[in-house]
Order: structure tokens, then sequence, then C-alpha cells
């Protein structure tokens, strides 16, 4: 299945990295001292985690999640699972918990929650980009872009399973 991008790009990846070395400096500055642990979700993350923890000046060890939400549609089905889960223990551990985009919510909260019966010392969100307009709840420390509610594809975010080598973000068309 084709989906044709809109000519224009949503973010450039000049500012996606102004973007992520601001997040890493953020971060770097609050953790001074500590040894966090960073747990992306997959896939979405991937290139994301890449490009900030090389921008880290602190000690970090990281680790990757992989939840199901949205199948190949575009809409929150509401059924989330942990299909891939932790290897490392969270308990007593500072867990920073990265996310390409945050939408409704629903998947990362549901990862949150997770996460917090596992006890950690400390649990913060860092999102690159977050769609506002249909949050349900969710708190989010550290924060990219805010983007208006339209399906971007780049920089790791796909459409069934396409587009994530783009190093731009774009819209698809509706
Ligand atoms: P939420 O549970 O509605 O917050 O959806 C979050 C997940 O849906 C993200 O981790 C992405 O995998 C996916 N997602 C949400 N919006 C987009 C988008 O605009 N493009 C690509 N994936 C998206």
């Amino acid at each position: 299945m084709t989906a044709p991008l809109k000519p224009e790009i949503l973010i450039t990846k000049e500012e996606i990295e102004k973007e992520v070395a601001r997040l890493a400096q953020e971060i770097s500055r609050d953790y001074q001292g500590k040894h966090p642990l960073l747990l992306g979700i997959l896939k979405g993350s991937f290139i994301f985690m890449a490009d900030l923890i090389r921008l880290l000046d602190i000690p970090a060890e990281v680790d990757f999640v992989s939840l199901s939400s949205y199948g190949s549609a575009r809409v929150t089905s509401g059924e989330i699972k942990v299909v891939q889960g932790l290897r490392c223990p969270v308990k007593g551990r500072d867990v920073l918990v990265i996310e390409d985009i945050v939408d409704t919510g629903l998947t990362v909260g549901y990862f949150l929650d997770y996460l917090k019966k596992r006890k950690p010392s400390s649990l913060k969100l860092c999102a690159l980009f977050d769609k506002p307009s249909r949050r349900v709840s969710v708190p989010i420390d550290y924060r990219g872009f805010t983007i208006p509610n339209r399906f971007v594809v780049g920089y790791g975010l796909d459409y069934n399973e396409r587009f994530r080598h783009l190093s731009d973000l774009y819209v698809v068309e509706d």
C-alpha cells in the first residue's frame, strides 16, 4: 500500500537535531551524579534514543520494550500489551522512559503504570513529539515538539512500517 507524503515537511532534521540536543542537556543536568536507565519504546523511539544518548554527558544504561497498540491502523485500538518485556530490573533505579510520540497517551500511560508497580526510585517520561489534542492524561517531564493532530512519519515513525528512515518529520496525507 502506498501512502503519498505531503510535499511540505512539518519539522526539519536541523530543527530535530537542535531539539534533541536541548533535551539531552536538560536530562544531563537533572541526572547529574546518577546512572539512569533509559527505556525506549519500540519501534518508533530507536532513532531518537540513538541520537539522544550520544549527546548525554552522564553514564546511562539503555534498554527497549516493545508494546502493541496501533497495529497497522492509524488510530489507537485501546488494547495495549507488553510484547517484549524488560530484561533489566527497574527496582531502585532512576528510570527515564523514551517515547517518540505521545498521542492519546494510552500506550505510555499503560507502560508507566506497569513500571510503577516495579518500584523504581524515580520514573520520568521524555517524548520528542507531543500531540496533546487527544490526550487522556499522562505527564511529560521532557517534551520536544508540540504538534497538531496529524499523522506524521519519519525520524523513526512509520505508517504501515514505511518511512521510518526519513530524517525530517512529514505529514501523511489524509
Ligand atoms: P497513543 O497510545 O495514542 O499515545 O499512541 C502512541 C503510539 O502510537 C506511538 O508510540 C506511535 O507508535 C503511534 N503513533 C501515534 N501517533 C503517530 C503518528 O502520528 N505517526 C506514527 N505513529 C504514531
